[in-house]
């Protein structure tokens, strides 16, 4: 089969995964730019976010395999063919970085270590009261891929850990996926007022959808107890950013450790980056790993040759 590799890469980036994708399907062709076979012979693309309009006119493509695993910018494409099926990344051990990232972001909250790098820079030596993991509710946005690592990850370290996920049979990819061993699980909007309250820790990692962008608001962020950490790790667009300044503002919010930003990189003026409640990455939380997300791609390549079931489908109405 002819495989088309496109994405917003640079040079070193597009020539490591075509290394990688090469010497995980050996028996295809990748072609790194239309035009090198005829487009009525591309069977396959294979995308990281690639500009809109990319996949137009490709009359004998069969599989949409992205390299990444949110597919909210893919789906904006309005020119995407309608009828291709979309799969998305999803690699163990992307979910396993992201399980990392949780729950180093989780410890240094409960343990108050961002507040004792605050205390360092002031050149201040002050105890802080102790507590145990058992005393630091942590609530999951999303139980979905990352979602379920995370939480498998903090239940293991003692956390008392819950997860938001969607209502019972309102559809999505995953569905019917359980819940790690020792999580409490919470369906539908009416739930989450509920579920915030007992939060110590929020966490989210929802996909990008019309339902959940803006999310993160004001409304939300008051119904977390005082104090409260938030950790944002899935899209920049689900919080809104003026709401969780005034809330680190007035203390609702303790502090935040933010990832993603609506746009990126972030602004160089952007006050995110000078706050002293503000821990901020620039979107590393879970990269894709070129190794092992190869043989991913190489899966549900060869599952299309052969004509079997695709893994990882979008369902594109749901938008994840
Ligand atoms: P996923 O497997 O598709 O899981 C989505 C989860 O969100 C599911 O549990 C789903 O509920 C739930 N959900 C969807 N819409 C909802 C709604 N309206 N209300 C309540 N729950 C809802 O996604 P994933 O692979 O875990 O990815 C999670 C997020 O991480 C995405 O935003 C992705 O873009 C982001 N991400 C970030 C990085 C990074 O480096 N920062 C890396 C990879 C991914 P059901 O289970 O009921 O369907
Ligand atoms: C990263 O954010 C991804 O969606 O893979």
């Amino acid at each position: 089969m002819n495989l088309l590799l496109i994405g917003a890469f640079d040079e070193a980036e597009r020539d490591e995964w075509a290394t990688a994708l090469r010497a995980a399907m050996p028996g295809h062709r990748l072609c790194l730019a239309r035009g090198e076979v005829d487009d009525a012979e591309i069977h396959a693309a294979i995308v990281a976010n690639p500009p809109p309009g990319s996949l137009d006119e490709l009359p004998g493509l069969r599989l949409i395999q992205s390299l990444w695993a949110g597919v909210d910018r893919l789906l904006a494409d309005a020119t995407l063919p309608p009828g291709v099926p979309i799969a998305r990344m999803v690699d163990p051990a992307m979910n396993e970085a992201m399980a990392e990232t949780a729950l180093w972001a989780t410890l240094a909250l409960h343990r108050g270590f961002f507040g004792y790098a605050r205390q360092q820079h002031a050149g201040e030596w002050r105890q802080q009261p102790q507590r145990r993991a058992d005393e630091v509710p942590v609530l999951v946005l999303g139980l979905g891929q990352m979602g379920r690592a995370v939480a498998r990850r903090l239940v293991q370290q003692g956390y008392p850990v819950s997860a938001w996920r969607r209502a019972v049979g309102d559809g999505g990819a995953d569905l019917g996926a359980e819940a790690p061993a020792g999580v409490t699980v919470h369906r539908g909007a009416a739930a989450l007022p509920g579920a915030l309250a007992q939060a110590q820790v929020l966490i989210n990692l929802l996909p990008l959808t019309p339902d959940t962008r803006g999310l993160i608001d004001a409304t939300l962020l008051a119904q977390l107890p005082r104090g409260a950490g938030l950790v944002n790790l899935a899209r920049g667009a689900h919080l809104i950013d003026a709401d969780l300044l005034a809330a680190l503002a007035s203390g609702q919010i303790g502090q935040a450790v933010l990832d993603v930003f609506a746009h990126e990189p972030l602004a160089a003026d952007h006050p995110y980056w000078q706050h002293p409640r503000v821990v901020l990455l620039p979107h590393v939380a879970a990269l894709t790993d070129a190794r092992s997300a190869s043989a991913v791609v190489a899966r549900n390549v060869e599952a299309l040759a052969r004509g079997l079931p695709l893994a990882n489908l979008v369902a594109r109405d749901a938008g994840y």
